[in-house]
């Protein structure tokens, strides 16, 4: 048998019939850049984060870039985020000329610790709010990046009263969280911005590239609508500098489509993540592996169901041999990449990331996996620590 780790094909047969009927109707149109597809695509997202505010970007990447400088991060400031994260995340603040600050991961949800965060700011004077006698190197701290790495939201409420209490930014990194929640509300809808990545893998994939920031400030959606576009306000005139970063009618159109299914092949994914739990527990493996944990008043979106294992690179060369699709995100973290070496990190500075990006793997899930499925891949674990014990 082979598991593949995502299945895009099985996601698209039963919608080809509408995929094509919206690809007509832009065809047919003529307008690709702009126009009816992605005003209500826009709208659409908006309602489901439940915010009054969307705006469809080029990818996840530029929705983080357009959102940091909406917000004012510029050169010279520093960012405070997690090593723990797909690259894209640090090089965005890299972009403008920002600086990424590091802080260390909770083992339970794999985002940053809002301990951690606090150690970092709470020694000296951020914003020109005096914090303690010996620090003033700490006052270009402008925002913080939270990443809802997996599909499941970071410990939010602490990250947000410290950013009010120190007037700071809060751009949440939601590419993998559309439909999370953290204490009922949406990742996304919880800071300054949040930032989603419709790359075609994530849970709301788009037939290409694709992204989007959603916001409850106006004042931000019209800067990121203005960056997005070249920094343009009107017809040649340009007072600040963007980029392209506009997201065509097609893919929005074929979005809206997708965004149909959305809520339907999120309650498949946590059924699958329901099912290897108890596939975990019958071949009882529970102490050779760490399952997936759900942290207290969160929903996760099961955009990956993440085990962790000591021996994680012979198990994943066990299963790749086997036929299962299995994936390491992400097996450096960022403060040790060679692009982030001035920073002068060295290996041992921030050891929950560390030692997580160690033992991280991810399995095959994605709606419409089924039991056949699943139940191989949980044996095929269980036949791997049979013969390593
Ligand atoms: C955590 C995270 N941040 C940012 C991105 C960037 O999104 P994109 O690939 O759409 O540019 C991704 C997805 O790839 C991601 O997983």
């Amino acid at each position: 048998m082979k598991v593949p780790q995502l299945d895009l094909e099985l996601l698209h047969e039963p919608i080809m019939d509408e995929l094509r009927a919206a690809m007509d109707e832009i065809v047919r149109s003529g307008r690709f850049i702009g126009g009816e597809a992605v005003q209500a695509f826009e709208t659409e997202l908006a309602e489901l984060i439940g915010v009054p505010y969307a705006a469809a970007v080029s990818n996840g990447t530029d929705a983080l870039v357009a959102a940091l400088q909406a917000l004012g991060v510029g050169p010279g400031d520093e960012v405070l985020t997690t090593p723990f994260t797909f690259f894209a995340t640090v090089a965005s603040i890299v972009r403008l000329g920002a600086k990424p600050v590091f802080v260390d991961i909770d083992s339970e949800t794999c985002g940053i610790k809002p301990e951690r965060v606090y150690d970092y700011v709470d020694d000296g004077v951020i914003n020109g709010k005096k914090v303690s006698e010996h620090h003033s190197e700490h006052t270009k701290v402008r925002a913080i990046v939270p990443v809802h790495l997996y599909g499941q939201c970071c410990e939010m409420d602490p990250i947000l009263e410290l950013a009010d209490q120190f007037s700071l930014m809060v751009v949440e990194d939601a590419a993998q969280a559309i439909l999370a929640r953290y204490k009922d509300t949406p990742a996304g809808a919880l800071g300054d911005a949040g930032c989603f990545s419709f790359y075609p893998s994530k849970n709301l994939g788009a037939l290409g590239e694709g992204g989007a920031v959603v916001t409850k400030d106006e004042g931000v959606v019209e800067q990121i609508r203005q960056i997005r576009n070249h920094g343009q306000s009107e017809a040649n005139v340009h007072p600040i500098v963007g980029g392209n970063y506009r997201l065509n009618a097609l893919t929005c159109a074929t979005l809206r489509v997708k965004l149909r299914h959305l809520t339907d092949w999120t309650l498949q994914r946590a059924e699958a993540a329901a099912t290897y739990n108890s596939l975990f527990e019958e071949h009882q493996l529970l102490d050779d592996v760490i399952l997936p944990r759900v942290a207290r008043e969160r929903v996760h979106n099961w955009h990956q169901y993440v085990i962790r294992v000591d021996q994680r690179d012979e198990l994943r060369a066990y299963l790749v041999e086997q036929g299962i699709g299995v994936q390491v995100y992400y097996p450096i973290p960022a403060h040790l990449q060679a692009s982030m070496k001035h920073l002068g990190y060295a290996p041992g500075d921030l050891p929950e990331a560390e030692r997580t990006a160690n033992e991280v793997l991810s399995l095959p899930l994605f709606p419409g996996i089924n039991y056949d499925q699943q139940e191989y891949v949980v044996s095929s674990i269980k036949d791997f620590f049979d013969s390593h014990r």
